[in-house]
């Protein structure tokens, strides 16, 4: 495929893009073919390419390709020792002298990137150079402020790459449609009861299947070259006891793909240095990847300003901020605020401090026996005390999906304020704050691919500039005397003290490459995989599932006659498969199914049949030698 329309930097135009980008989805699997098995409405999203259309997101999959080519020069770590299943912290991993990742060099910017030339000076007026030239009311940023990081791969080169691979890895026809579960999209499969065995053949012919010993098939083929996508994350290639690593831990942390490791060492390497408060080269550096996380971070959740985005250590401390600042300030004596029963810890216990503080009532909005969200109940909680309705989005210990939307306007009817948590569900879903419409939004960034210690607190703009601040020095000030301190507007007033800015600008680096994969697809992909997960785990003898909401995400927490959870986990753990078991931080939502704990499987976009087959194997196979050892 030829590429015209080169633009003066030497790169293909947006149009030139989305022409191959559309090529390069149609040949995808999963792609724009009738026999796709996609619903009309994503096979629409497609055909729009939305993601792909956003400029700092510009259709990238040949870094991808880049990043398996460099990946394939890795080996495996030595186990020298392994702590299995103890739950503390596993084997310790000697890297033999030869084990070597590819210079991180080659697939980084060039040093030299600026020139020598140091942006306008903007000394201690806690602005970037380049954010002056920006117009952040409207989101504009300049393309000449792109970093070489994003714009400098050979494009046309690695997208034929792609391309050649997914060609010959996935005939499009083999991709089924969750609604050959005997489903339809938007209610699952709970009720069914439908055997996931019988499909295989059906939709596959029997060809080119995995069968594991227990002739489960892998069938559901993902809508992106999920070869290419593991190989993007380094420690999917890790062994743990002999075994490769499956990572089934995703809603306690995911890991990272290279792009997001090597862009936290660019930066410090190249542009370390604190934000907004010099007029040397490595600050402007800095401050403008700092500020441009921001952005990316503003698209993803599509918020209206940027000024909504303020930088957090993650979504407990969003959380703390909001009920520190906007709720000791607002609540008084007697006022009301309303949690779901769903609640982890992080939405609990900063607001049952503040009612302690300040004499308010906790309400409890109550769930049925599939956890879903009781809407009438809800209703009822609602009286003129209520100021604040804060919940889930996505349950972390049920996967339970919340109708947030409709609950959102529920509370603005009866005139409170909203804060969802984005917690467990920005990795999964699409979030559209302008559509959803929750006053708060928090989420952490270890949770969707970037690194730990950093997260994002969304506040509508005028009520983050009404609040004040929660802790203060450093730059979030406009003025400072003796007598009398004037603060800046959001976001600067909420982030004292120098930030997390390497991490912050990680999560930026985790966004795009979600935005490269695209959301929808990742969504589509998981809802395959979840339907295929709780069909096997359901043929478990003995096996109880815990949350089976009609509208899920990622998350199969599940007990298992005869064993503690811990004795699960541990055993999964012997075969290289990590599931957290525990309360999961979410104590009174198991409690509300009689429990303590449960094992609890959470699913990414980088997992696959294969490793939901070779958990269920494992499940299966502790109730096999546990009937043996009965007799
Ligand atoms: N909230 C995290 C979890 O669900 C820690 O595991």
């Amino acid at each position: 495929m030829d590429i015209e329309n080169l633009n003066t930097n030497g790169f293909p135009d947006e149009s030139e893009l989305e022409k191959i980008a559309n090529q390069l989805f149609k040949s995808a699997p999963g792609g724009l073919q009738n026999n796709s098995g996609f619903s009309e409405q994503v096979h629409n999203q497609y055909e729009h390419n939305d993601t792909l259309k956003q400029s700092d997101g510009v259709n990238d999959l040949g870094k991808i390709s880049q990043n398996l080519v460099n990946n394939n020069n890795l080996g495996f770590g030595k186990v020298t020792k392994s702590v299995a299943g103890s739950g503390i912290s596993p084997s310790a991993i000697n890297h033999p002298s030869d084990f070597s990742l590819e210079d991180p060099q080659t697939s980084l910017p060039d040093p030299h990137f600026y020139n020598g030339q140091i942006p306008k000076s903007v000394a201690g007026s806690g602005k970037s150079p380049s954010l002056q030239n920006q117009d952040l009311t409207h989101g504009n940023v300049t393309s000449h402020n792109k970093l070489p990081f994003e714009t400098e791969q050979p494009f046309e080169h690695e997208l034929k790459e792609v391309l050649s691979q997914i060609n010959s890895t996935f005939p499009s026809s083999q991709l089924p449609h969750v609604s050959a579960f005997g489903i339809n999209e938007n209610s699952y499969y709970f009720l069914t009861g439908q055997n996931p065995l019988q499909y295989g053949n059906q939709l596959f012919g029997g060809a080119n299947q995995n069968q594991n010993t227990h002739g489960i098939s892998s069938y559901v083929k993902p809508p992106f070259d999920i070869n290419l996508v593991k190989a993007d994350f380094p420690i999917l290639k890790e062994r743990v006891n002999g075994k490769p690593l499956i990572w089934l831990d995703n809603a306690a942390t995911t890991q990272k793909p290279k792009l997001v490791i090597d862009r936290i060492n660019h930066f410090y390497e190249h542009e370390n240095s604190n934000i907004h408060r010099a007029a040397h080269e490595l600050a402007a550096r800095s401050t403008d990847a700092y500020e441009a996380a921001r952005k990316k971070v503003q698209h993803f959740i599509n918020a209206g300003s940027v000024n909504e985005i303020v930088f957090v250590r993650g979504t407990t401390e969003a959380i703390n901020l909001v009920a520190q600042s906007w709720g000791d300030q607002n609540l008084n004596t007697g006022d009301e605020i309303i949690v779901s029963n769903l609640e982890h810890h992080a939405n609990i216990v900063p607001w049952q401090i503040l009612a302690a503080k300040k004499g308010l009532k906790l309400r409890v909005i109550p769930v049925d026996d599939d956890g879903q969200i009781l809407l009438d109940e809800y209703a009822k909680l609602f009286n003129s005390k209520t100021k604040l309705v804060s919940f889930t989005h996505v349950s972390n210990a049920l996967g339970t999906v919340t109708p947030a939307q409709q609950m959102i306007e529920m509370a603005h009817a009866n005139g409170a304020k909203v804060l969802l948590d984005g917690a467990q569900s920005v990795s999964h879903m699409r979030v559209d704050l302008q559509k959803l419409n929750p006053d708060f939004f928090v989420f952490s960034g270890h949770k969707v691919f970037g690194p730990t210690g950093i997260g994002v607190l969304y506040g509508r703009e005028e009520i983050l500039n009404s609040m004040q601040p929660w802790q203060g020095g450093g730059n979030m000030i406009k003025d400072v005397t003796f007598e009398h301190t004037e603060y800046h507007n959001a976001p600067g007033r909420f982030e004292a003290g120098t930030g997390n800015i390497a991490d912050a600008v990680g999560l930026g680096a985790a966004i795009d490459y979600v935005n490269k994969i695209g959301i929808d697809l990742i969504n589509q992909y998981e809802h395959g995989l979840l339907v295929y997960g709780t069909n096997l785990l359901k043929q478990v003898p003995g096996l109880r599932l815990v949350g089976t909401a009609a509208d899920k995400a990622s998350v199969l927490s599940f007990t298992l006659d005869g064993f503690t959870n811990d004795q699960v986990g541990q055993e999964l753990n012997k075969e290289g498969i990590a599931v957290r078991t525990g309360h999961h931080c979410a104590q009174p939502i198991l409690r509300r199914f009689g429990l303590e704990s449960t094992v609890r499987p959470s699913l990414a976009f980088y997992n696959t049949c294969a490793d939901v087959d070779a958990l269920v194997t494992v499940l299966h196979r502790l109730k096999s030698n546990q009937k043996r050892s009965l007799f």
